[in-house]
């Protein structure tokens, strides 16, 4: 297939820039193909090769500040910039709802080891009970169900978003530190990377096509960035204030590709969130960088 059958869908502008890429488009590095028999972690090492062939002289370090990208329009900027007074606003409303007594007494502090100091930045996890992957947003319903309160909807950002914040606030500085420790975690992993690697909707990309394939590349106005480093500062503060979780920033994705986003904590994404925060594991974890 010419790859000009995707790129028509872009703007003019974005096809002029676009058509520098190389066909090798739609074709995932073999290395990335060759990795179904690796464990994960060979695989995350793999991927940064890929990644570091694509950007010579790079490390993942600098890929999670967006310094892939040359246009900086995904560059993260640390809780202390312009947003600031914002930002503690949002954490401050957060602590509120994670201090929160319950009905029964408890809060949300009794559900977590270390009172959920330093537990975030080991999120997403699988439950070996329920065969399930369990995200931020999920641990929090879990333990709201389990003492009786009520569930917070997923896409109720502005409850949602500065209480997940918060929570992954406790862990801020702490390395990301994912762990796929079972065959029946590493399934999980698997159809994460399998949805990652998978063309979808009218566009016919794939997470990968972008983020890997295409990483460091400019796409119309806007820097594609590495998959890995990517899941390392959220949730986001956008402009207005609304936070912005990160299976949010994977359905807009979706939604540029031309496919029907999947629903926030479907089976689907939270796979994807799996697979997709294990690559950037052993990066500093930071919360509520600023959107531009
Ligand atoms: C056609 C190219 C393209 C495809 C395909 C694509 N993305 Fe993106 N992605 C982008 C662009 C451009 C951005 C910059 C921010 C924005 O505008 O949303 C981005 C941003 C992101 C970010 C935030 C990165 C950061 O550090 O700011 C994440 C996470 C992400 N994408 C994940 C995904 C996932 C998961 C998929 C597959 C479901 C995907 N993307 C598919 C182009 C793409």
């Amino acid at each position: 297939m010419p790859s000009s059958h995707i790129l028509k869908h872009f703007s003019r502008a974005a096809l002029a820039v676009t058509l520098s890429i190389p066909l090798g488009w739609y074709v995932l590095p073999s290395a990335v193909h060759a990795q179904t028999a690796a464990t994960p972690e060979q695989q995350r090492q793999s991927l940064i090769q890929v990644l570091q062939q694509r950007m010579p002289g790079t490390s993942a370090s600098d890929w999670m500040l967006g310094a892939s990208n040359p246009a900086a329009v995904v560059q993260a900027i640390p809780l202390n910039a312009d947003n600031a007074t914002n930002s503690a606003d949002i954490l401050a409303i957060g602590k509120k709802a994670w201090d929160r007594k319950f009905r029964d007494g408890k809060s949300l502090a009794n559900c977590f080891p270390n009172a959920g100091k330093r537990v975030a930045a080991t999120y997403p996890q699988f439950e070996p009970k329920t065969k399930m992957v369990v995200t931020v947003e999920m641990a929090i319903n879990r333990c709201l169900a389990l003492h009786g309160e009520t569930e917070i909807e997923a896409a109720n950002s502005a409850v949602m978003g500065p209480l997940s914040a918060y929570f992954r606030s406790l862990s801020d500085g702490q390395r990301l530190m994912v762990r796929v420790a079972t065959v029946q975690a590493q399934g999980k992993f698997d159809a994460g990377r399998a949805l990652f690697q998978r063309r979808i909707g009218q566009q016919d990309v794939a997470c990968a096509s972008c983020h890997v394939q295409n990483a460091g590349k400019i796409l119309g106005q806007q820097g594609l960035s590495a998959v890995v480093g990517q899941a390392v500062t959220w949730p986001r503060l956008q402009p207005g204030g609304r936070v912005l979780g990160l299976q949010m920033q994977f359905q807009r994705c979706m939604q540029r590709s031309g496919a029907e986003p999947f629903a926030l904590g479907s089976e689907e994404l939270n796979n994807l969130e799996y697979y997709h925060a294990f690559v950037s594991n052993g990066l500093p974890t930071r919360t509520l960088a600023v959107q531009r």
